[in-house]
């Protein structure tokens, strides 16, 4: 199953707000229909949102291409804006938007319906980028998961959060297709349920054995030895290799540490801001409170209640064991070795 296709013009987007009871592809035609699909997280996973925006920058540029250039070029910044203001803390979305923006200025003098046809390919390539991003990083990363391992993740990090086979369930898929007789623990991640509507889902559909739990279980599971190892995706990894992830995140990677169990943090180099020191510096994104007073559009908390509803949290570099990246096994010091894989000069 894609998160995303394109279609003959139209970006169908797998509506996930509506998984796994009902499948459907929406279509998009405009970008403005796009960033709404991500702000409304039809479409969700940080590689998922980078793919979406950048196919969305085309759409715009598609959009606005009978106009004169200079008219057409200011367009686009504001198309970029619109596109940018959908969903913080995941620097893909940003990351796509740049480089989007960089083949635009590389192609400016051309007319504005060939830098459109240009700025198409450019976000075909970004989605099938990730795809291969993700085969390679689930390479190197099942050779840390022992045959026979029980594996707890949270959220969803798999093929629908990416351009397809996912980051930390690419990195379980990759384990299984070689053999290994690995085990899934998905906590059904509050608010939104990406682990029990999403990750249950895909896992079921490849046939690796997955068990639900509430997000309030997995310090009982580890207590009990019943966890092997932990595996999340990120939102964006800061130069001295904290993590932003699925609120919930720090809390698990606590417990693996009190119960020592590896925490693992699968990420393409896309996930990756070197701009930022620390995880102090990550824009964190809270959504509306409904998101926790209903359950299905069914109220559940007394009206009027105050909400905090933080979407991400930070999990701090100590407690990371290892960084799984399209580019080998990261580990610390990541303010030394991601500069070494990612920064000025790296291969
Ligand atoms: O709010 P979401 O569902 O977009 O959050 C997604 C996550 O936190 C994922 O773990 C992360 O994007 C990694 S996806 C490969």
């Amino acid at each position: 199953m894609e998160s995303l296709r394109w279609r003959e013009g139209i970006l169908e987007i797998l509506d996930q707000t509506r998984l796994p009871l009902t499948i459907e592809y929406v279509q998009s035609s405009d970008y403005l229909a796009v960033a709404n699909a991500i702000k409304s997280m039809q479409v969700r996973g940080a590689p998922a949102i980078g793919s979406a925006a950048a196919f969305g920058y085309a759409m715009g540029a598609r959009e606005h291409q009978n106009l004169p250039r200079e008219q057409f070029l200011a367009e686009m910044q504001e198309v970029k804006q619109v596109l940018a203001s959908t969903r913080p803390t995941a620097v893909n979305l940003f990351w796509a938007l740049d480089r989007m923006e960089k083949k635009l200025l590389e192609v400016s003098h051309l007319q504005p319906a060939e830098i459109a046809d240009i700025l198409l390919e450019e976000a075909k390539a970004i989605h099938q980028e990730d795809l291969e991003l993700n085969r390679r990083m689930g390479e190197y990363g099942q050779q840390l998961i022992p045959s026979g391992a029980r594996i707890l993740t949270h959220c969803n990090a798999g093929a629908l959060a990416t351009a397809g086979f996912g980051t930390a369930l690419g990195v379980i898929r990759a384990a299984h297709a070689a053999g290994k007789q690995v085990q899934v623990y998905a906590d059904e991640t509050r608010p939104l349920l990406q682990g029990a509507r999403l990750t249950a889902f895909e896992l079921m559909q490849d046939g690796i054995p997955v068990t639900l739990i509430t997000d309030n279980m997995a310090g009982y599971l580890m207590r009990r030895g019943m966890v092997d190892l932990v595996i999340v995706g990120a939102d964006r990894i800061t130069a001295n290799g904290d993590v932003a992830n699925k609120i919930g995140t720090y809390g698990l990677a606590v417990l693996a540490k009190e119960n020592k169990i590896p925490f693992y943090v699968a990420a393409p180099y896309s996930t990756v801001d070197l701009t930022l020191a620390s995880g102090d510096d990550i824009p964190i994104e809270e959504r509306d409170p409904r998101e926790i007073t209903h359950i299905c559009g069914q109220r559940i908390a007394p009206e009027g209640v105050k909400v905090f509803n933080p979407a991400f949290d930070i999990t701090p570099n100590y407690l990371i064991d290892a960084i799984i990246t399209e580019k080998g096994i990261i580990r610390k010091p990541y303010k030394v070795n991601l500069q070494k894989t990612y920064g000025e000069g790296a291969k």
